[in-house]
Order: structure tokens, then C-alpha cells, then sequence
């Protein structure tokens, strides 16, 4: 059954597609006769002048409307927060060493590293919704900030193709609500 945002989709499919036909068929009637190069040549580099300038304006206005909306600014530890709890991260064939479980509401360094080949190391809510990201790479250790808001099950999971197991490279993460006071930088496991 087709419905709601799918048959719009459809609708909106079959309109482009129709006036995708409709534009080949003119331009195969066009060429029936032929034309002299110099009598469509103006007219030619005139419509590329103008096609010029809609992209360039078109690119210019989405970039001039987006630039604001990067997140590198609001990415960075928040002010006054210059006490993280490191978390160390090694990547492997296939599987993560690191703490199994951490605090919620705290400012989290993670150093990321891996001890054979490239991989990912992604961040997903309970809800299965990538958080962050970043790369696990041999003999370099990328810092990662990150504050998890709500407690609960989250995952980690290996973003990069690294050999056969690489789609079962996951495991669960805890996020336990952080407790009054400072306990909560002992972690088991670590
Ligand atoms: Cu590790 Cu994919």
C-alpha cells in the first residue's frame, strides 16, 4: 500500500520523469533541421554565462546560509571543564578495550588508538542514533570529547571497514547517572 511520504515521492518521481521525456522530445524534433553553428553559438555561450552565475549565486547562498550551522564551535569542551575523565580506547580485530561502563552528565577525553589496522569508533544512543565519531588509527591517538545526557545502553560500533569481522565489531556501553560528588572517575574495568 503506497501512502503518505511515499506517494509523494511517487508523484513527484513521475512529474520530473515526465518532464524529463517531454524535454528529450523536443530537443529530438529540434534537430530534424539542421542549424548553422554561428547562428546558435551566441546564444549558446549566453545561456552558459547565465547557468554560470545561477550556480555560482545558488552555492554562494547555501554556503553564506550553512556555515553558521557547523558544529565545530559547540564541539569543543565547555568552559570551566578542564577536569575530563580520560578514557582510554584501543581498537582491535574485532573489538574495543575500554571501560564497559562510564558516568552520565561528566566531560569524557577519549583517546583513541588501535593496535592493527584502521577503524572507526561510533558512538550510538539507546535509540540506535550515531552521537559521534572518530577514527581508531595505528601508532596515533585521536582526543574525542564527549558528555553522554542520559543514562542507559549505548553502543559502540566500528565504522570502518576493517576485514571479515568488521560487521560484528560492537559491543554495549553503560551510562550510569552520576552520583553527588566526584566517585564517579573510579571506573571498574579500567
Ligand atoms: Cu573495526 Cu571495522
Amino acid at each position: 500500500m503506497i501512502a503518505g511520504k511515499q506517494l509523494i515521492i511517487l508523484v513527484l518521481d513521475i512529474a520530473l520523469s515526465a518532464i524529463v521525456i517531454v524535454a528529450f522530445a523536443w530537443v529530438v524534433a529540434s534537430t530534424r533541421r539542421p542549424t548553422a553553428q554561428s547562428a546558435v553559438q551566441s546564444g549558446g555561450y549566453r545561456l552558459r554565462r547565465s547557468w554560470g552565475w545561477f550556480y555560482g549565486v545558488l552555492l554562494a547562498g547555501a554556503f553564506t546560509a550553512t556555515i553558521w550551522s557547523i558544529p565545530y564551535a559547540w564541539a569543543q569542551p565547555a568552559q570551566g571543564s578542564s577536569d575530563p575523565l580520560v578514557v582510554h580506547v584501543v581498537a582491535h580485530q574485532f573489538s574495543f578495550t575500554m571501560p564497559q561502563r562510564l558516568p552520565a552528565d561528566r566531560l569524557i577525553k577519549f583517546v583513541v588508538t588501535s593496535s592493527d589496522v584502521n577503524h572507526g569508533f561510533g558512538i550510538y544512543d539507546p535509540q540506535g542514533r550515531l552521537l559521534g565519531q572518530v577514527q581508531a588509527m595505528p601508532d596515533y591517538s585521536n582526543v574525542f570529547y564527549f558528555t553522554f545526557r542520559q543514562p542507559g545502553t549505548y553502543t559502540i560500533r566500528c565504522m570502518e571497514l576493517c576485514g571479515v569481522g568488521h560487521s560484528d565489531m560492537f559491543q554495549k556501553l553503560a551510562i550510569y547517572p552520576t552520583q553527588t560528588g566526584s566517585s564517579a572517575a573510579s571506573l571498574p574495568g579500567e
